[in-house]
């Protein structure tokens, strides 16, 4: 079990069907923080492509491409199931919202480090760490709402969200610190273009 998850399983979170809400039942910070997780869903999409492009100017074994690939269509498909969540509860997921602004700003500074060329690799991840973080404790926090809503189908969807998401970070975590212990990328000049 992934530490930060087993807290949503043992209260008996799982799989039942519940009714079709009305946005208007809900607790509206639910579909506020839901329409920043997707407005930060997307923009992570965005950070991978261009993770993905810069790690294929560089020769970093120990940080493959196909996982670079893997975690960016799981935002992908974050930003899918945040759509389907927003629909079931009759919101439309291109709906406005406070706190996706306030992400869409926030976010814009890891949006020109990672996509700048002038960047390097090894900097572009430690950006990425920031933006995994970001995700962890938002999943966290819409989880804890849609407990709170008693929309325990979609807690539990969102418990899957957050078990990749910890994934994601603890990987990128251990990407910084191995690189910058060994400085193990080597620039294309000084090295084979990797595959
Ligand atoms: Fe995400």
């Amino acid at each position: 079990m992934i530490p930060g998850v087993h807290k949503y399983v043992d209260i008996g979170v799982g799989p039942m069907h519940r009714g079709k809400r009305k946005s208007s039942e809900v607790n509206p910070a639910l579909l506020d923080k839901m329409g920043e997780r997707l407005t930060f869903e997307q923009i992570s999409v965005g950070l991978y492509d261009a993770l993905s492009r810069k790690r294929q100017n560089v020769l970093a074994r120990d940080c493959p491409l196909e996982t670079i690939e893997r975690f960016r269509q799981e935002e992908l498909d974050h930003l899918g199931l945040l759509e389907r969540s927003l629909r079931h509860l009759g919101r439309s997921p291109a709906a406005s919202c406070a706190s996706a602004y306030l992400a869409a700003q926030a976010s814009l500074g890891l949006q020109k480090l990672v996509q700048n060329s002038e960047t390097s690799f090894g900097d572009s991840l430690e950006a990425m760490v920031i933006a995994a973080a970001t995700d962890n404790l938002g999943w966290e926090l819409l989880i804890s709402l849609a407990l709170q809503a008693g929309l325990d189908d979609m807690a539990w969807e969102f418990c899957g969200a957050l078990r990749e998401e910890q994934i994601q970070l603890s990987t990128l975590r251990s990407w910084v610190e191995d690189l910058a212990l060994h400085e193990k990328i080597i620039p294309p000049e000084y090295g084979e273009r990797s595959a």
